[in-house]
C-alpha cells in the first residue's frame, strides 16, 4: 500500500507512521527527518535545508523532488510506503505522481490529518527529540522514565529548533497557504481521506486503521 499522510505539524503523522511501519511493516519515508539527518551531517543539502527549516518556510521544490525521486527508487519502498511531510506543494505532487507512474505504480491513499490548533501547540510545545537518534517523546504524553534522558539510547533530549513559538506561527501559516491545491489534486483522483487526528496515540491509530481498511 502506497500512502501519504497530509496534516498540521504536530499533527500526529510522524507517530501514526511510525505505529504503522512497527505493526503493519510499511516503511516510513519522512523528509523532515531527511533532511534533519543531512543537517546534522552537515553536508551542502544539510546546510542548505536548515536555513528554510529554522525559519519555518518550505525547502526548495527543486530540493525536495530530487531527493523524494531518490527515496523512492531504492528498495525497501517497493512494497509500499509511507509519505509523511510530502508532497507539501502542488508542484511537488504533480512531480511525485510522473515519478510514481515512470515505476508503473500509485497512490492508493491520501490521508489528511485534522487537528485544532490548541492540539498543535500542546504536542508541539511538549516534544522532545533525542540528540543521539531522534527518539521522540513528551513531556506530558509520552513522558521519559528520567527527564531530559531519551529511554531508548540515554541520550539527552532537546526541544526541535522549529519548535519554538514564532517558528511555530510561520510553519502553521505556511501549511495553510499551501496544502489547499494539494488536497484538491488528491480529491480530484477519489484518493483523499481526512481523519480525525484529535485523541491519544492509539484512539488515532484505531480510526486510521478503520480509514485504511474501508474500500
Ligand atoms: P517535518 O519534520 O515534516 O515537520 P511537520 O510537518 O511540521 O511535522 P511534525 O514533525 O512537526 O509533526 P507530526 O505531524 O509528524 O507530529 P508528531 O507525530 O511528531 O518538516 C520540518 C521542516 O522540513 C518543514 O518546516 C520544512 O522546512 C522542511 N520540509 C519537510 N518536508 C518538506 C517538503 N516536502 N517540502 C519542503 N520543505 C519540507 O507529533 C508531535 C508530538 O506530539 C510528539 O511529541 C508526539 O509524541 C506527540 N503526539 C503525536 N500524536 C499524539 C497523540 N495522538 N496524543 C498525544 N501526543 C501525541
Amino acid at each position: 500500500m502506497n500512502l501519504i499522510f497530509f496534516g498540521p505539524p504536530g499533527g500526529g503523522k510522524g507517530t501514526q507512521a511510525r505505529l504503522l511501519a512497527a505493526r503493519r511493516g510499511l516503511p516510513q519515508v519522512a523528509t523532515g527527518d531527511i533532511l534533519r539527518e543531512a543537517g546534522a551531517a552537515g553536508t551542502p543539502l544539510g546546510r542548505e535545508a536548515r536555513r528554510y527549516m529554522d525559519t519555518g518556510d518550505l525547502v526548495p521544490d527543486a530540493v525536495m523532488i530530487g531527493l523524494m525521486q531518490e527515496r523512492l527508487a531504492r528498495p525497501d519502498v517497493r512494497a509500499g510506503f509511507v509519505l509523511d511531510g510530502f508532497p507539501r506543494t502542488l508542484p511537488q505532487a504533480e512531480a511525485l505522481e510522473a515519478v510514481l507512474a515512470a515505476m508503473e505504480r500509485r497512490i492508493d491513499r491520501a490521508v489528511e490529518f485534522r487537528v485544532g490548533e490548541e492540539t498543535v501547540i500542546r504536542r508541539l510545545g511538549g516534544r522532545r527529540v533525542c540528540q543521539a537518534a531522534g527518539h521522540i517523546s513528551h513531556v506530558e504524553f509520552a513522558p521519559p522514565r528520567v527527564e531530559g534522558i531519551c529511554d531508548v539510547d540515554g541520550s539527552p533530549l532537546l526541544q526541535r529548533e522549529d519548535d519554538r513559538p514564532e517558528v511555530i506561527r510561520r510553519r502553521m501559516e505556511v501549511y495553510r497557504n499551501e496544502i489547499p491545491p494539494v488536497l484538491d489534486f488528491y480529491r480530484v483522483r477519489a484518493l483523499l481521506v481526512a481523519l480525525d487526528a484529535e485523541g491519544d496515540e492509539e484512539a488515532v491509530y484505531a480510526r486510521l486503521e478503520e480509514t485504511l481498511a474501508r474500500p
